[in-house]
């Protein structure tokens, strides 16, 4: 029998932690879910009439409530415990002290540095990587200022005004949502587009219209190996250099790279005075805030994305140092892990109630999906419970009128995270009233239901009543902040972050690799001169891979 797992901590102090099953607090949660399982919000909020400003916390200008959650103040004191018999908070401080916590890549997890102000210390082998992070942002800062004013012209004298970015996973979602969730304090008079997919669709439409002489391309790879974006690299190398007339000299003019391999970006073609770096510390879907982020700094500016790393680094800090009870990452961490493990839900919806929003359940479906979906613990033993929890979502209200039916009235169980503002950006008559008591009303009906008496009380035919019943006792956390800003969106995305930092260190899982990527891009590979080779290709794959890729060539 393995009694111990893995260890984590200091090398001065290791902690031992025992398999998840084998921590008292998972058993007395099992049992104290059976326990609970015919109690109903409604009941809860009957005996505790405060248990709506009760459970809640307020901190780094966000407030949640989650007091409609199937949660007693037992399950919290349960949960806290589980999150101490985890070592969640040594392995807090394992993070931030710069200790090689990502096991399969023995890496450090240092995406915190990158919005550590000036002054700070965080040592990585040593080495304090703060001065380093500053002197990238300068960088950054100094490119992004050139090309906002002007200043820095196209190959022909013309100034920027098209912003491409080409990158794909990490090095795309988090540029992409950054730009449309600060799209309020864009530059206007710039056009920003995004490359990701190999899809050559997706270029041929992102540079539709723009004129190469004021094209700018920020080749965004944290490896600058990936088969989608060193291909629509090469596709941008052509159509610009096509554009401006030939002359190789040009993608000095109009192409950067951000990137962790000089080498490799040397190799393209673009002179590394160009290049903006980032560190193997950074994993690819937690470095929005990085050189990666450079096409959000051009958008909005150096002090707005100064603004955000703020707001990214104080939800770092209450996470750091706030008491377990009163950690929002924790506690959102620690209620998904109830619901996945103890109540069998398999997603949790994300939804915002803010158009500018859109992309961040897309961005937050990397970001917890590639970190939490794994079936081996630390010490490479498979798990015996379930990991990573499907997110998914659309902002609200739209959402409403397509899938929300299901949350509502189907048989299965899905937590909701609704995210709303107090303040909207864009005042226009009733909209924002409107628009909020959408998010109240939503957590109040999931919570509430409808009962059949009720149903009955409104003149429905008995044979309708059934249809019309709301069972409720469904779960939603209300995330409110004051207004979508730089710094409020920082705060929101250090959020996930750490909360799936405390379901990872729960689940005893590494967050930080992504090994199940490997074995498609391998394939794929393989594949490529199979569909293109012009004499007719061996194939050894299964009858099915062979059977299509047969199909497509004779079709294509
Ligand atoms: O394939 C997955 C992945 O490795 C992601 O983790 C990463 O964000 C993405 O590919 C892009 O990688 P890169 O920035 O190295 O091009």
């Amino acid at each position: 029998m393995i009694l111990f797992d893995f260890e984590i901590g200091s090398s001065v102090m290791p902690t031992i932690i025992a398999p998840l099953r084998q921590r008292p607090a998972w058993n007395a949660l099992a049992a104290h879910r059976k326990s609970i399982s015919g109690t109903t919000m409604k009941k809860l909020f009957a005996d505790d009439p405060a248990r709506g400003q009760r459970l809640t916390v307020e901190a780094a200008g966000v407030y949640l409530d989650y007091s409609k959650n199937r949660v007693t103040d037992e399950t919290i004191r349960l949960l806290l415990q589980l999150a101490g018999e985890s070592g969640l908070r040594e392995r807090i401080d394992a993070m931030f002290r710069g200790e090689k916590i990502n096991v399969s890549e023995n890496r450090s997890v240092l995406h915190v540095a990158l919005r550590a102000p000036k002054g700070a210390t965080i040592l990585h082998d040593g080495r304090n990587v703060v001065p380093d992070v500053h002197e990238v942002l300068d960088k950054m800062a100094a490119f992004a200022g050139r090309i906002r004013s002007g200043d820095w012209k196209g190959h022909t004298g013309k100034r920027i005004r098209n912003v491409v970015n080409v990158g794909i996973g990490g090095s795309d979602l988090g540029p992409v949502m950054a730009y449309e969730a600060l799209r309020f304090y864009t530059e206007r008079a710039m056009t920003f587009r995004f490359v990701s997919n190999v899809d050559g669709t997706d270029f041929a439409e992102a540079v539709h219209g723009l004129d190469a002489a004021e094209t700018l391309f920020i080749i965004s790879s944290k490896t600058f190996t990936t088969l989608e974006t060193m291909t629509n690299a090469h596709t941008a190398r052509a159509w610009s250099l096509a554009g401006l007339g030939g002359d190789a000299k040009a993608v000095a003019k109009h192409f950067v790279a951000v990137s962790t391999n000089a080498a490799k970006v040397s190799e393209f073609g673009i002179d590394t005075a160009n290049m903006f770096g980032f560190w193997d510390w950074v994993g690819g879907r937690y470095s929005m805030d990085s050189a990666i982020g450079l096409s959000t700094m051009i958008a909005v500016g150096p002090d707005r994305f100064r603004e955000m790393l703020a707001g990214f680094h104080e939800m770092d800090e209450h996470f750091r140092t706030a008491p377990f009870e009163r950690n929002l990452p924790v506690l959102m961490g620690l209620l998904s892990v109830w619901y996945n493990d103890f109540w069998d839900a398999q997603t949790v919806a994300v939804l915002p109630y803010e158009q500018y929003l859109k992309r961040f359940p897309a961005y937050l479906q990397q970001l917890t999906m590639e970190s939490n979906g794994k079936h081996v613990t630390l010490g490479g033993q498979r798990v015996d419970y379930d990991t990573g929890a499907i997110y998914w979502g659309e902002p609200g209200t739209n959402g409403q009128h397509s899938f929300y039916q299901l949350i509502h009235q189907g048989t299965r169980l899905i937590p909701c995270d609704f995210i709303g503002f107090a303040k909207t950006l864009n005042p226009l008559g009733a909209h924002h009233d409107i628009l909020m008591s959408n998010v109240f009303a939503q957590a109040e009906a999931l919570a509430f239901g409808k009962t059949p008496d009720e149903v009955k009380a409104e003149g429905t035919p008995d044979w309708l009543v059934p249809h019309r019943v709301f069972e409720g006792n469904r779960p939603s956390n209300v995330l409110l902040l004051d207004k979508l800003t730089p710094a409020a969106l920082g705060r929101l995305v250090s959020l996930y972050e750490m909360v799936v930092f405390t379901q990872g260190t729960v689940w005893s899982i590494d967050s930080f690799d992504q090994w199940g990527v490997e074995l498609g891009k391998v394939l794929a590979q393989r594949i490529i001169p199979e569909l293109s080779s012009a004499t007719e290709p061996a194939l050894a794959h299964d009858s099915s891979t062979n059977a299509l890729i047969r199909r497509y060539r004779q079709h294509r």
